[in-house]
């Protein structure tokens, strides 16, 4: 077992490092020297041994004969003995980081030199505490309560960021910058500034710091000294609503950048004015402190020039990403090296209005100039054919590492796995923004291929990729807080979703002609005791319209045959009895650890405890809501349907632990031992979101028939096929498909149980068609299964999905033309037939306890 023991870096992790770095600068030069073991050492670290080479540079040039004595290696060469400098205050930050947390990951600007080793881990300077009582002091309890393990921490250490300006003497851009980064993302971080007035006589050196929970819109800052006077920034125009700081860099990316920015600021109205300061934190903290709103940064800044800045610019409200819209990542082995290789942009809280970040980045990834800067991982050029010339979603091709998808990479995966010969690769790949979708819970784009040859048909011409990040989503940061179990329970859907698909189940599944997306590559990096951290990729087979595809709001009764005759062959494919299951036992084990132990997100163990219990109370409302329509509809009597809710109520338990008989929730036991053998029989594997969101389809032939290609695995578990086609009759079936005395609906489980007879014989399961019913599943143990599936679903429609929204012919009709929703969700013809659905499920389930 990993863990428990392990030691947790408290919140107060935060602190020591920015706290540190204000005790070094308060260290007296022979403490220093002691720390050292080396009296040769002439410069005391960071702010105060700038400090001092400024002062003997200044006295030289004051001309006093006994100064310049000493001081004449100095006066001649700043940049060497600055360099001194620099690598005895990374060697003393170093040491008492060390001292504190021996196993923290440190990555410093000096790493390089061997004089920047740290001392004696034992005899590092003690920690000041500030940022560890800002933090206590913070209004988010977040950031107030976060934990993090040490070997997740990684602090990126710059001990005199802005060289050049400082032998320029443009000595307010100089810093030192402490970054802390947790899991790659910055969280908190010191910035010193050695002289903040620009001189060494008028004012001591300083510390700026702050720290933010991940996914937090705010945090803690404060600073440890007197600030001094704001860093003067000369913008060409006075007044302007918008600021943007860069250096004076000719990068043509960079002056792209800029230009966007200027265009965006200008098209919403605001005046537009720019002015160019050094140093990478400097320029970020004029925009954490308000001076500027925008700050823009070429490609290969150093992740120690970011960390710090960017967690402190997060502490008050602003947004740091790369310029394609992307977060930045500060891991001590990013692939991409120590750089920030796609540039960077910082805004402030003052944005979020008219010129948002996010619109500017948007531009950003529209721009030809700036697209040409991931050439190298696209292919460039060759992209432009196929869509490369639209708007990219070059934020959401990343790989989980952050850097763009190589097209190299992708291209030798897909090749492979649909077994193209001979040297194909892949010349370039497009991601347009047109098919992107920036979710809640992931992120997803459609990549189009460029090959090198033309192939024989094998090599796709897209892919559909889906990316999960969720600690990078502020959506799931704000639900790890207020739902925390429903973050463990979807990150672990999406572990199902992509082991399931890169299983040789799955890919058995495929082979036996049942629709389901080949998975041409998967990424997956769970991480099980903080689940929030855990991030996925997959990359899939895409059911494109251009190949036929189509994805109806809800499907006809011709499209609904097909697809419950998908189902029914998954459903077959899976059972215990079935040759798949049989035939190896390595295979079905694997199969049983990939998926849930129980399918479908709506079982009374995946959902709040009290829904149970609120039904009746919820039918109230849902009876008001709906009141006039039941009232216009002939086929529901409003006296019958006012007692659904608490009818329903009554039975919710037992029919939750009939319909999910194998996921342990209370009943379920006594489902299964009352089920015996029979039941156990047919322990299968189901889709457990069956909705028409989930349902592709394409025609097959001149007739009514559909090819099927099912997605989203994500609550794929264990179940009764019946469960399924409840859920499916419910959230799938367009209104002419379904009726008011159940022949319209039977006929489709009529439809589901020839097809799942005929392919249990097929997969082995049943020794023929016509058995089927003996050996395995009547129709009649069909028909309450699946009735039993319909109505367990409407206890999670009427006593939470209603009423959360508070359901009602006007919420349905806003979403009528969604895609993704449940009919129930978008069609009031749907909603009453749930309400009328459910009082003649209820009456033949009471009839059958007679
Ligand atoms: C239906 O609506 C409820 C309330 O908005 C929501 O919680 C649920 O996720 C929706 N489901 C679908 C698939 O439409």
């Amino acid at each position: 077992m990993r863990s428990s023991a392990r030691p947790y870096v408290a919140g107060a992790l935060i602190l020591w490092a920015v706290a540190l770095q204000a005790h070094v600068w308060s260290i007296p030069d022979a403490e220093l020297r002691r720390l050292r073991g080396d009296s040769r050492v002439s410069f005391v670290p960071s702010a105060r041994g700038i400090r001092r080479v400024q002062k003997a540079r200044d006295e030289a040039a004051s001309d006093d004969e006994s100064a310049f004595v000493v001081t004449r290696k100095v006066a001649s060469d700043p940049r060497s003995a600055l360099t001194e400098a620099d690598v005895a205050a990374q060697s003393a930050i170093v040491s008492a980081l060390r001292a504190r947390w021996p196993t923290v990951k440190i990555v410093g600007e000096e790493d390089e030199n061997d004089d920047a080793a740290p001392m004696s881990p034992k005899r590092g300077a003690p920690l000041r505490e500030d940022l560890c009582a800002a933090i206590e002091t913070c209004d988010d309890a977040r950031l107030r309560t976060m934990r993090v393990k040490s070997e997740d921490v990684t602090v990126f250490i710059d001990p005199v960021d802005g060289t050049r300006e400082f032998v320029e003497s443009r000595l307010r851009a100089v810093q030192c910058l402490i970054g802390i980064a947790v899991r790659g993302r910055a969280v908190a971080g010191a910035i010193g500034l050695p002289f903040p007035d620009g001189d060494v006589a008028s004012s001591e050196a300083c510390v700026v710091y702050g720290a933010v929970a991940p996914g937090a819109k705010r945090g803690a800052v404060g600073a440890h000294g007197e600030r001094g006077a704001a860093l003067e920034i000369r913008f060409d125009a006075e007044n302007a609503q918008v600021r943007s700081v860069t250096g004076d860099s000719k990068n043509a990316a960079l002056i792209a950048a800029k230009e966007i920015l200027r265009e965006t600021a200008t098209k919403s109205g605001a005046t537009y004015a720019h002015g160019s300061i050094g140093g990478a934190g400097n320029k970020l903290l004029a925009v954490a402190e308000g001076r500027a709103e925008y700050a823009l940064m070429h490609f290969g800044t150093s992740l120690w020039d970011t960390c710090a800045p960017e967690a402190i610019v997060r502490a008050c409200g602003g947004k740091v990403t790369d310029l394609y819209g992307a977060p930045l990542m500060h891991y001590e082995d990013s692939p991409g090296g120590l750089v920030n290789q796609l540039g960077v942009v910082g805004s402030s809280a003052a944005c979020e209005g008219a010129i948002s970040h996010d619109a500017v980045c948007s531009e950003m990834r529209g721009n030809e100039d700036l697209k040409k800067m991931l050439n190298r991982f696209t292919g460039g050029d060759s992209s432009l054919a196929f869509g490369g010339d639209e708007i990219q979603a070059s934020d959401v091709a990343r790989c989980l590492g952050g850097g763009p998808l190589s097209a190299r990479d992708v291209g030798d995966r897909v090749a492979r796995a649909v077994g193209a010969e001979g040297d194909v690769s892949l010349s370039g790949y497009s991601a347009p923004e047109r098919d992107a979708v920036r979710g809640l819970m992931s992120d997803a784009c459609r990549i189009y291929f460029k090959w090198s040859t033309d192939d024989d048909g094998r090599l796709p011409r897209s892919a559909f990729y889906k990316k999960v990040d969720m600690g990078n989503l502020e959506y799931m940061r704000t639900k790890q807080v207020t739902q925390p179990l429903k973050i463990a329970r979807d990150s672990k859907s999406y572990a199902v979703e992509a082991s399931f698909l890169a299983s040789d189940a799955c890919k058995a599944l495929e082979e036996a002609g049942i629709g389901v997306p080949i998975c041409y590559a998967a990424d997956l990096r769970p991480v099980h005791d903080d689940p929030i951290e855990s991030k996925f990729s997959l990359l899939l087979e895409d059911f494109h319209p251009s190949d036929g595809w189509e994805q109806a709001k809800m499907l006809r009764p011709d499209q609904a045959k097909c697809a419950l005759r998908a189902l029914a062959r998954m459903h077959a494919f899976f059972l215990p009895g079935s040759r798949f299951r049989k035939s190896s036992k390595a295979a079905n084990e694997d199969l049983l650890a990939t998926v849930w132990s129980s399918g479908g997100y709506w079982q009374p163990n995946m959902q709040p405890d009290d829904q149970m219990d609120v039904v009746a109370s919820a039918w109230e409302q849902h009876m008001s809501s709906f009141g006039a329509a039941i009232e216009a509809e002939p086929t529901i009597d409003i006296a019958v349907a006012r007692t659904v809710g608490a009818r329903l109520q009554s039975h919710a338990r037992r029919i939750g632990a009939e319909t999910h008989p194998f996921s342990g929730c209370p009943g379920a036991d006594d489902a299964l031992r009352h089920g015996g053998e029979r039941l156990a029989a047919l322990q299968t594997v189901i889709h457990g979101d069956p909705k028409s969101g989930n349902i592709f389809e394409r025609r097959a032939g001149e007739s009514d028939e559909w090819e099927i290609g099912l997605i989203d695995f994500q609550w794929t578990g264990i179940g009764l096929g019946g469960t399924d086609v409840g859920h499916f009759m419910c959230a799938s079936v367009a209104p002419e498909g379904l009726s008011a005395d159940g022949a319209a609906e039977n006929a489709l489980v009529d439809v589901y149980y020839d097809a799942f007879c005929e392919a249990a014989a097929e997969f082995g399961a049943v020794s023929s068609k016509e058995n089927a019913g003996e050996e395995l599943l009547t129709r009649e143990e069909l028909q309450v299964q699946y009735e039993n599936g319909v109505l367990d679903t409407m206890r999670c429609v009427f006593g939470y999905q209603w009423l959360r929204v508070k359901a009602s012919p006007e919420s349905l009709a806003k979403n009528a033309q969604s895609i993704g929703r449940n009919s129930y969700n978008k069609s009031l013809p749907n909603a009453l037939w749930m309400i009328r659905t459910a009082d003649l499920y209820l009456k033949a389930r009471e009839a059958r306890a007679h």
